[in-house]
């Protein structure tokens, strides 16, 4: 047997004379040994000492083996029992193996069979010790790398949603970038988004043309930033030569968003969005099936907010009016389902909504212009 001074031994044994010499020679293999004769001091004796190994008499006053081996199971699990029995008490050493006991050997015996018996024992509980450390560092390994998995996903969606607000704040700035020509009445842009969210919820649109509708809705006009300003303030209707011009506007747009990365289904939005239901419109003059649902409800949006607030020829309609002129357009110009969806809200709700947004629109201008300020100032001090 391997000695070693940490290895902690208890002998449970009434028989005095046989648990002197047990004590005596397993402690000078370098063990700790403790004697004790009977089960209760056993039980003491193990709540003051970590036991590697008992070695129990079956045949004790006061409280048998098998009950010992069964309360230093029950209270003190790592300490690996071995039971001692007469060849005659065979069925009771099987019983205390039944109660917790790990080996048993029987008497008479030699020193070598208890010596064996012990590092059986002992290399049992290695084992044991060994395979509770590896499910503890198993499980701290799994709490730690759940941990991890919380935290990069916790990064990783704080990251998109930044990427997000970046990416829609670059398309706002766009958006502003072409009000500051004086093309459309400010916050155009942010009303024919609140205009098209809400007929794309009413007509249901699934959630990534959704998406691709508010991208296209922000930034649709994006390519009049390139028509010249001969064309795009001139007060009055457009010759044949301007007009051609002017509807160069929807290739511009897309030229514009080559390199932006954008939901799938954006750009075709955009590139549809002055095309007619009965085959009159531009660019290619695509007729009703061909036109996307998000192009139609664009279209409708786009002129409902054009009629409502445009400032440059004074001839801003109320919202029933311009109302009554997309009812007279439903089914030539434009769809009519997404008419119908517009007529079903009430006048005062697209009124609300267009408010809304215009107020948005300016609480964000005034943000982005304290923001400036304050770098400005940054920069300065
Ligand atoms: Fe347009
Ligand atoms: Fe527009």
């Amino acid at each position: 047997m391997t000695a070693s001074p940490t290895i902690n031994l208890l002998i449970a044994e009434d028989e005095e004379h046989l648990g002197l010499v047990l004590q005596k020679e397993l402690s000078r293999l370098g063990n700790h040994v403790v004697l004790v004769h009977d089960g209760q001091a056993a039980l003491e004796a193990a709540g003051e000492t970590d036991f590697d190994v008992a070695l129990i008499d079956i045949m004790m006053p006061k409280m048998t083996g098998i009950d010992l081996c069964h309360f230093l199971h029950e209270s003190y699990p790592d300490t690996v029992i071995i039971v001692e029995s007469a060849m005659t008490e065979i069925h009771y050493a099987i019983e205390a193996l039944r109660h917790g006991a790990f080996d048993y050997i029987t008497k008479p015996y030699t020193l070598a069979e208890v010596q064996a018996a012990v590092e059986r024992a002992l290399h049992h509980r290695l084992l044991l010790t060994s395979s509770k450390q590896y499910d503890r560092r198993l499980e701290e390994l799994v709490s730690a790398r759940t941990d991890e998995v919380h935290e990069a996903s916790s990064t990783l969606s704080a990251a998109l949603k930044s990427l997000a607000l970046t990416k829609q704040s670059t398309l706002s700035a766009l958006a502003v970038a072409l009000e500051t020509r004086d093309v459309d009445s400010p916050g155009h842009s942010e009303r024919v988004v609140a205009y098209c969210k809400r007929l794309g919820i009413m007509l249901e649109l699934g959630s990534v043309d959704m998406a691709a509708l508010e991208q296209a809705a922000l930034i649709h006009d994006i390519g009049k930033i390139a028509v010249p300003d001969s064309i795009l303030m001139k007060k009055g209707p457009l010759n044949e030569q301007e007009l051609v011009h002017m509807r160069r506007h929807v290739d511009f747009s897309l030229r514009i968003m080559r390199g932006m990365d954008l939901v799938d289904g954006t750009r075709e939005i955009v590139a549809q969005h002055h095309e007619r239901l009965d085959g009159g419109g531009y660019p290619k003059a695509l007729s009703a099936d061909k036109i996307l649902i998000g192009a139609r409800i664009l279209a409708v949006a786009d002129a409902f907010d054009a009629m409502t607030s445009e400032r440059r020829y004074d001839s801003t309609r109320t919202f029933e009016s311009a109302i009554d002129e997309l009812r007279r357009c439903s089914g030539t110009q434009f769809d009519p389902r997404v008419v119908d969806a517009l007529t079903r809200v009430p006048v005062d709700r697209w009124r609300e909504i267009g408010h809304a947004a215009t107020k948005m629109r300016a609480a964000a201008q005034d943000r982005d212009r304290i923001k400036a300020a304050s770098l400005h100032a940054a920069e300065t001090h």
